[in-house]
């Protein structure tokens, strides 16, 4: 019973011109709880397996139009059928056949009349087979994406933490040896430049250490009810004096009523990387909003600048680990492009989903949405 149930988790596609050829394949099959679809001709079994994930393709050789041998050498071109398993269904036994199979890319072979233990015996096997590859590919894809989590981490750490200690030191042997030749005014302007060094720095290293937790898997996910507009205005409180230097005003208009589900911590991070993003790349006398919507089951929220927008083109590099992207802010202020890789981690630790709406030179809106309430946390 067991085996029947994980056998529903396979699926199969038949494929022969003739019908009482697919019912007699399809009945040995049946008793072991396969999904089974069905092709009559080369042609549809091409369009059924691009459409569909199937895990075997049992494929007839002869038929009219486009035969077997055909149909395998198409589907081995494509990467979303390429590693399907398939098995010629052959009344050719002569080895020539059997051999031009496995040269277009067949798993194996089963010679018509079925012999119905065999038949059950090699679909198995495949199917084993298969499943054993896809376990391999996943964790494969885990370590690429680990490998490149630890690319990004030191490739961050060697080169953007480093260079606002260069600015610093430069900014001390430059008031060390001519201190006496500034102003009160100029010397303001240092340290506020200064401090600016330094609140880059500290949101970086923040950044960093919190991915740093992500990866390790050793960060703390408390998920609690919470008002929207009361996160979003703290948000807007502890950034308003870097909007403040660029002129930009940074308002919040969230229905007071909205609450969302989720973890704070990591939704004020979220909110935190995306307004500081939009006050770095908006311009003087900008304006940023920050805005929420309650829309069936989960929350909306909305980080819209007047800047200078991302093209099409860049908008494909965001959010990826595995690509470097990042652009100086208006002021030449530099990144790393590690936040709105954190902002996404998080908002699908949160069960939600980030995007990005863009116009160059006119502005950006970055959305991203939260469950309304804990029913709507999506299982994993
Ligand atoms: N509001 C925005 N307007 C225009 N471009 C943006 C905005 N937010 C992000 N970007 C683009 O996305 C890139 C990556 O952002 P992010 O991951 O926060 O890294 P960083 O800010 O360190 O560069 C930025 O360098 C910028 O090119
Ligand atoms: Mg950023």
């Amino acid at each position: 019973m067991k085996d029947i149930e994980h056998n529903e988790n396979f699926r199969i596609l038949i494929v022969d011109d003739v019908s009482q050829n697919i019912q007699i394949v399809a009945n040995i099959l049946k008793a072991e709880g396969y999904q089974m679809t069905y092709a009559q001709s080369g042609k549809a079994a091409l369009a059924k397996a691009w459409s569909h994930n199937f895990d075997l393709i049992l494929l007839d050789i002869m038929m009219p139009e486009m035969n077997g041998f055909e149909v395998c050498i198409k589907l081995k071109q494509y990467p979303e059928t390429k590693d399907i398993p398939v098995i010629f269904l052959t009344a050719k036994s002569d080895t020539e056949s059997i051999v031009k199979g496995f040269k277009v890319g067949a798993t194996d072979y089963v010679t018509k009349p079925f012999n119905r233990m065999e038949l059950v015996a090699r679909v198995r096997t495949h199917l084993a087979l298969r499943e054993s590859q896809k376990a391999l590919q996943t964790s494969e894809e885990h370590l690429r994406e680990a490998v490149a989590a630890k690319d990004k981490f030191f490739s961050i750490i060697a080169h953007d933490l480093r260079s606002p200690f260069h600015n610093l030191f430069h900014l001390h042997e430059f008031l060390e040896d001519d201190i006496d030749t500034f102003d009160r005014e100029q010397l303001v302007e240092f340290f506020k430049s200064l401090c600016e060094n330094a609140t880059m720095t500290f949101n970086l290293l923040e950044n960093l250490l919190s991915w740093a937790k992500t990866q390790t898997g050793s960060v703390k996910f408390a998920p609690v009810s919470f008002s929207v507009s009361g996160l979003a205005k703290n948000i807007a409180k502890l950034l308003k004096s870097s909007a403040d230097e660029k002129n930009i005003t940074l308002t919040s208009g969230i229905d007071e009523d909205i609450t969302a589900y989720g973890d704070t911590d990591m939704i004020s991070m979220i909110l935190r990387n995306l307004v500081t993003n939009a006050i770095k790349f908006t311009p003087k006398h900008g304006k940023i909003t920050i805005d929420g919507e309650k829309k069936d089951n989960h929350v909306e929220i909305t980080v819209a600048d007047t800047g200078m927008g991302i093209s099409e083109e860049n908008i494909r590099k965001l959010f990826r680990i595995d690509i470097q992207f990042s652009s100086f802010g208006t002021q030449g202020e530099r990144g790393s492009g590690l936040g709105l890789i954190l902002c996404k981690e998080f908002a699908e630790k949160n069960s939600g989903k980030i995007w990005v709406e863009s116009e160059v030179s006119k502005g950006s809106r970055f959305k991203f949405t939260l469950p309304g309430t804990k029913n709507y946390v999506r299982k994993r």
